[in-house]
């Protein structure tokens, strides 16, 4: 049995604490928060311990897994505490706000030798495990041309409303819209060699963002992501890949939620394993990706495996990636790498 705690008992804490409740072999030992009534409600419905200081939590030593369910601007201070206590650490995305953080914080875990993973979520996500899976085996040929999208109402859940402050989030540039720079990157397997981006700022940060990116080998992608719809409009993930010989679509607001149309005529609809939530609040319902996600961390943490689909080195490049499209808005500039 692993003992695992939580720091940070907000959305995402509630949603790693269901999906441990899960795993027979994990056991989340604490949870901490600074609202004391949140680490308590949480820790009352998995029976587990509530912490109000995060600091008593670290200290105890039968914990010996952290997971960093914080808001972005404290990923860095909390990884290096966990890390420097000899804990094993998943954070959630992004790895932090700024390139100098996200290198202090793999520079202390590779130090203390402890395993440190970033939650980029889509690169376990079922639909689009899918279509990494049809990109490496070339089953419908090269990939053309790719569009994605993720738009959402204003994240107004968040502690002190964190999320919308651009100094402490980063923005729907940084938060959201990363998801689809970081799969692309993984997809792909290289970082974009033209990077030309718009943007809409508000509160200090972009809240909508059009990129498009040339990768090498002349693969194009358009991605828009953005937070600023109004409060009733249903969170949307979708993408359309275009390959040599099929189109694959999938719109997370249909069902099923793949399409495969082959240039043979044939259309196909695969379906995908989800697990559901019972009682997590929030713009998504399964706990598919969560589930696949953490249970890869586990497996790895305790067979001592390395990280092959997300190492920290490619979280902070997704991070140097939407920094670089920010840098393209705010200059009007393409970036070229
Ligand atoms: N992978 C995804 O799909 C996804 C979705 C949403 C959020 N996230 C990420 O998860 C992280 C947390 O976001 P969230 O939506 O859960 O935010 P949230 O505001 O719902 O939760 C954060 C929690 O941290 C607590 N907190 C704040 N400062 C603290 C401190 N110093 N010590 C202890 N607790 C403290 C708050 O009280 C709050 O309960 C962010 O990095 C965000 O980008 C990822």
């Amino acid at each position: 049995m692993v003992k695992v705690g939580i720091i940070g008992a907000g959305f995402m804490g509630t949603m790693h604490a269901t999906v441990y409740s899960q795993f027979p072999d994990v056991k989340v030992a604490g949870i901490a928060d600074v609202r004391g009534e949140k680490a308590k409600s949480l820790a009352e419905k998995f029976k587990s311990i509530p912490y109000y200081s995060p600091e008593e939590l670290l200290k105890r030593e039968d914990i010996t897994i952290i997971d960093i369910c914080l808001p972005t601007f404290l990923h860095r201070e909390y990884v290096v505490k966990a890390a420097s206590l000899g804990k094993d650490v998943i954070c959630e995305k992004p790895i932090a706000l700024t390139v100098e953080e996200a290198d202090e914080m793999i520079k202390v875990c590779a130090e203390k030798k402890v395993r440190f993973m970033v939650a980029q979520v889509l690169r376990f996500w079922p639909e689009y495990r899918f279509l990494k899976e049809v990109y490496d085996r070339k089953r419908y040929g090269a990939l053309r041309t790719i569009s994605c999208q993720r738009l959402s109402a204003p994240p107004a859940w968040g502690w002190q409303n964190w999320l919308m402050a651009g100094e402490r989030s980063g923005g729907a540039l940084v938060d959201l819209h990363i998801h689809d720079t970081d799969f692309l990157l993984y997809l792909t397997g290289c970082r974009p060699e033209k990077i030309s981006s718009h943007g809409r700022a508000e509160n200090g940060a972009y809240s909508h963002i059009f990129t498009h990116f040339v990768f090498p080998g002349g693969v194009i992608a358009q991605v828009e992501g953005g937070w600023d719809l109004p409060a009733n409009y249903p969170f949307i993930m979708a993408y359309t890949a275009n390959f040599e010989k099929a189109v694959v679509e999938f719109n997370s607001r249909s069902n099923p939620t793949v399409t495969v149309y082959e240039a043979s005529g044939k259309i196909e609809r695969p379906s995908f394993e989800t697990k559901r939530a019972n009682g997590v609040e929030g713009n998504i319902s399964d706990l598919g990706g969560y589930y696949f996600e953490l249970r890869y961390f586990i497996e790895h943490v305790t067979h001592n495996k390395p990280f092959g689909v997300i190492t920290p080195e490619q979280a902070r490049e997704s991070l140097a990636t939407v920094l670089e499209e920010k840098k393209s808005a705010d200059t009007g500039q393409a970036i070229f790498l």
